[in-house]
């Protein structure tokens, strides 16, 4: 393989940030070899500028779906971030519950895990769902997955895992009560799986179909994107939202920065977000309060 050249880089980089939103710069220079080595090889090109080339011209079918699959990081595992998941058990899902007795569909509720990945992200709330309401079976639950990534949702629609991935984070007694032993590996039983829907879907584009949700999870995909891109994201997620939506991102990530409807809301130690609350009840308590 020839050695990466600037021009290489840039061609990379300014493709990796045009198809995903994914922002690479010159120090990613081991990235980009390690992630897209094996396309340039199998698909006879002549370097790295000329992979970003062909995939942009769509010269090769399936191509993109390829470099999309190898430039984008699809780490996760269950029940990620123990505190968030407290919060969602103790307060936030049992007061949106309540909230909903006496509303025009009392039994609704509608998630949407934006960056899904491989799954385990809408499968566990599907757990925590179905472990607080004893009824669940008889609730309209849709709890939508959408990433990017084809072979991550592919994965995600399956759900089978291996071992390896069970070992991250699942614990023995849901184990046995979501999973089937199937195949040197676990599937996700039916009822959990009919709660979630995956389909892919680029942050970067249009909302257009997600409105009025009760839970957005955006968690460990904007630390990936520019800062123009990660605003523009957070403001479109806000208008997907129902007035009282809540939206959950990483452990790691805070959204301060985005101005005073994005003053974090502390439960069980994590840190959620309502910024339509904030709009829709009383704007001059909070932001003095915060
Ligand atoms: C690190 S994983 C996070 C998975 C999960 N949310 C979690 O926190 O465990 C990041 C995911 O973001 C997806 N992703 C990256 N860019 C994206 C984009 N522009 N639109 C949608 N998903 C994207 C990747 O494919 C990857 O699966």
């Amino acid at each position: 393989m020839t050695p990466l050249t600037s021009a290489d880089i840039d061609a990379v980089c300014t493709l990796v940030d045009d198809l995903c939103g994914i922002a690479w710069d010159g120090s990613k220079a081991y990235l980009i070899e390690s992630r897209l080595g094996n396309l340039v090889t199998r698909h006879g090109c002549a370097g790295y500028a000329d992979l970003a080339r062909k995939t942009r011209a769509r010269l090769i079918p399936g191509l993109v779906d390829e470099v999309v699959n190898a430039v984008t990081t699809n780490e996760t595992l269950w029940f990620r971030d123990q505190s968030l998941f407290q919060a969602l058990q103790h307060k936030l899902l049992p007061e949106k519950l309540d909230e909903k007795v006496g509303s025009l569909h009392p039994k609704r509720l509608r998630m949407w895990s934006a960056a899904c990945s491989t799954g385990q992200e809408p499968y566990s709330l599907a757990m925590t769902f179905a472990e607080l309401v004893p009824d669940w079976d008889t609730w309209d639950v849709q709890i939508v997955g959408t990433d990017i990534s084809p072979a991550a949702l592919e994965h995600a629609r399956r759900g089978w895992y291996g071992e390896l991935e069970m070992s991250r984070g699942m614990d023995e007694i849901r184990l046995r009560k979501y999973f089937v032993r199937q195949e040197n590996g676990w599937q996700v039983r039916p009822e959990i799986l009919r709660m979630c829907r995956f389909r892919q879907h680029n942050l970067q584009q249009s909302f257009t179909g997600f409105s009025d949700l009760d839970f957005i999870f955006c968690r460990n995909v904007a630390i990936y994107f520019r800062a123009d891109g990660r605003s523009r994201l957070f403001e479109k997620l806000s208008h997907a939202l129902a007035p009282t939506g809540w939206l959950i991102v990483g452990a790691a990530e805070s959204l301060t920065d985005l101005g005073p409807q994005w003053q974090p809301i502390m439960h069980c130690r994590a840190c959620c977000y309502q910024p339509n609350g904030f709009r829709v009840n009383s704007p001059v308590e909070r932001s003095s309060s915060s």
